[in-house]
């Protein structure tokens, strides 16, 4: 049994995590974490009368045996909430988006030296890292390229954690380069989207809308558009749990779901 914590617990994702985890005959939940939350314990709660598990509402006083961390908070914690894990040598399964790439590389250096295996995955989705991995084939001959991404209006960080990894993905086999008219003139501001090494990414965000990405490429005569769709926070939990099963295998910060599968 993986004996696993889940912080964000009270939140969209957090709460579909629980319920995975106490579902899965693999896993033990001996721990949640959420600064929202009220309760001392998860049977506290109607929907888990019969889950005895402790809950934290604050890092510094968090004491468990937790061997698997997964995280779905927020941007401005995912950070502290990693070291933390990696300090205490319990392997982080990360899903929140939004640290900086200095943030990932000091944790992967922190993991190096504990010699704890962690991930980062910015879309546990099948569907998402397939699109990824398909658009990095597809640049090599198409380099022209914009990502358009839409989510729920709830989302705290623009361009999303997929964009911006389909982007990076792009830019391993793609010569960075203008895209547009070098004339071209914004005559509102914004217009164009953000600009990754020339690539533009567009931010959608209206209510209704989970998480669904748009890889266009261009070329003389022709067009290219990979879409994936994600219309159930469900969709992301085969790639939690495969990361929770395998993740005490290794002994470095990963980033991506496509280096365990
Ligand atoms: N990797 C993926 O496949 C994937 C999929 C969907 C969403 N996400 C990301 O997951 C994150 C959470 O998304 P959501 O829709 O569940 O958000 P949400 O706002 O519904 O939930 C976030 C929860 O984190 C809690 N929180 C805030 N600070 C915290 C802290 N310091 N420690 C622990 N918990 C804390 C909040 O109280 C809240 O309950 C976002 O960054 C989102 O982009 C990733």
């Amino acid at each position: 049994m993986v004996k696993v914590l889940v912080a964000g617990f009270k939140g969209r994702m957090g709460n579909t995590t629980v319920q995975m985890v106490l579902e899965h005959e693999g896993f033990d939940l001996v721990g949640v974490f959420d600064p929202m939350a009220s309760e001392k314990n998860l049977n506290e709660n109607p929907a888990y009368s019969q889950t005895d598990v402790p809950v934290f509402t604050n890092l510094a006083n968090i004491k468990t045996d937790a061997e698997v961390w997964i995280d779905f908070t927020r941007p401005t914690s995912v950070f502290e909430n990693t070291k933390f894990a990696l300090e205490h040598g319990i392997s982080p399964v990360i899903g929140t988006t939004g640290m900086t790439d200095d943030q990932v590389k000091e944790l992967q250096a922190l993991a190096k030296e504990k010699q704890v295996g962690g991930l980062i995955a910015p879309n546990f989705g099948i569907s998402a890292v397939l699109l990824m991995q398909f658009a990095k084939q597809a640049a090599k001959y198409l380099p022209d390229v914009e990502i358009i991404e839409m989510h729920h209006d709830n989302k705290l960080d623009a361009p999303s954690g997929t964009a911006l990894n389909t982007a990076k993905m792009i830019a391993e086999v793609r010569k960075e380069h203008y895209q547009g008219n070098p004339d071209e003139k914004e005559t509102l501001p914004g217009a164009r989207g953000a600009n990754y090494e020339g690539m533009r990414i567009h931010a959608v965000r209206l209510p209704g809308y989970v998480a669904h990405e748009q890889v266009l490429f261009g070329g003389k005569g022709e067009a290219l558009t990979i879409r994936q769709d994600s219309f159930d926070r469900i969709s992301f939990m085969s790639g939690v749990a495969v990361a929770t099963e395998k993740i005490r295998n290794y002994s470095e910060l990963m980033v991506g779901l496509e280096n365990i599968l």
